[in-house]
């Protein structure tokens, strides 16, 4: 008898592909992880470590090392594989190197037969969920790349500590590029169903010294920040990409904003680019096009020329 179990595989076991597992385990998301990087030993490691805890988790989560032609079942495949940038680069400095390794992972996934979803994380993600995109041939809306969904949760925890409420209260958007050039839809921000422009006209005493091109600005660096403080980011980027592993395998037509394909959409076409989605199992289900305002429209605009760009060449 075949019985399905839902497996993720991680390609990658560095900081940002063994948190991912690690959360993956510890919110009991799937049945299987499979962990594959080209230091064995190191992912031996990670598999070790992470199985020795299973028996304090809530359920039995299958760990082990992952083979290229074993992603022939997977549901999900991560690419986490890249360099961070160094100091004084951006994530956009990092793109040959990360092209030439995600090269070299999906040639041989697709070789297994594979016909699930790409989520990537390697940056500079938009960039190189769409080269994944088009190596692996693979619909549009079965690849796709964390995008602004974690400067999206950080904008969120922005806004609650400003406000005092929880983040998962806040709705709030950042488009365009996981990068320098991305956008807050400030016109869309709502926190309680209300407008955040209506909050702070209504406390103006309160919140007279918010400054939303503050936010926005420490939203780009948060990043930068961590980098600086500890050489590397990956609870975060974990826990988003955890979040969109869900939408995905329980079919939750959750709305989280990730790198997709536009094809017209907020009159862009043919680049990747973070904008809120319906995510299902069928990955990427729609695009929800925001109303932006017009100056909100010519940033996103600068953003999406800006990753063209970087595609084009
Ligand atoms: C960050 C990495 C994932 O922003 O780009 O934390």
């Amino acid at each position: 008898m075949k019985i399905n179990r839902s497996k993720v595989v991680i390609v990658g076991a560095g900081l940002v592909g063994s948190s991912t597992a690690f959360s993956l385990i510890t919110q009991g998301v799937c049945d299987e992880v499979a962990l594959i990087d080209i230091n064995e030993e190191r992912a031996q490691g990670e598999v070790m470590d992470l199985r020795h805890g299973i028996d304090y988790l809530n359920r039995n989560v299958r760990v082990k090392i992952g083979a290229y032609d074993e992603c022939g079942d997977a549901d999900i495949v991560v690419i986490t594989a890249g360099p961070p940038p160094k100091a004084g680069e951006t994530r956009l400095d990092t793109l040959e190197a990360s092209k030439k390794i995600v090269r070299s992972i999906v040639e041989p996934v697709m070789k297994s037969g594979f016909s699930g979803h790409f989520l990537i994380i390697s940056n500079p993600v938009d960039i190189i969920a769409q080269y994944v995109w088009k190596l692996s041939g693979l619909p549009k809306q079965q690849v796709l790349g964390t995008g602004t969904a974690l400067d999206s949760a950080r904008l969120k925890s922005f806004i609650g500590d400003m406000l005092h409420v929880d983040p998962r209260s806040v709705h709030a958007y950042a488009l365009g590029e996981h990068g320098d050039s991305q956008m807050v839809a400030w016109s869309h921000v709502t926190v309680g169903g209300k407008s955040l422009f209506e909050i702070l006209d209504d406390n103006g005493r309160r919140f007279s010294r918010v400054d939303l091109d503050q936010l926005a600005h420490e939203t780009v660096k948060a990043g930068y920040e961590i980098l600086e403080r500890k050489g590397n980011t990956y609870y975060g980027i974990a826990s988003t990409a955890v979040g969109i592993i869900k939408a995905i395998l329980y079919d939750e037509n959750r709305i989280i904003p990730v790198s997709t394909l536009l094809e017209g959409e907020y009159g862009v076409h043919g680049v990747f680019c973070g904008v809120p989605a319906i995510l299902n199992r069928s990955g990427v289900k729609e695009v929800i096009e925001l109303h932006l305002t017009e100056e909100e429209a010519e940033a996103f605009h600068r953003s999406a020329e800006v990753l063209r760009e970087f595609v084009q060449n």
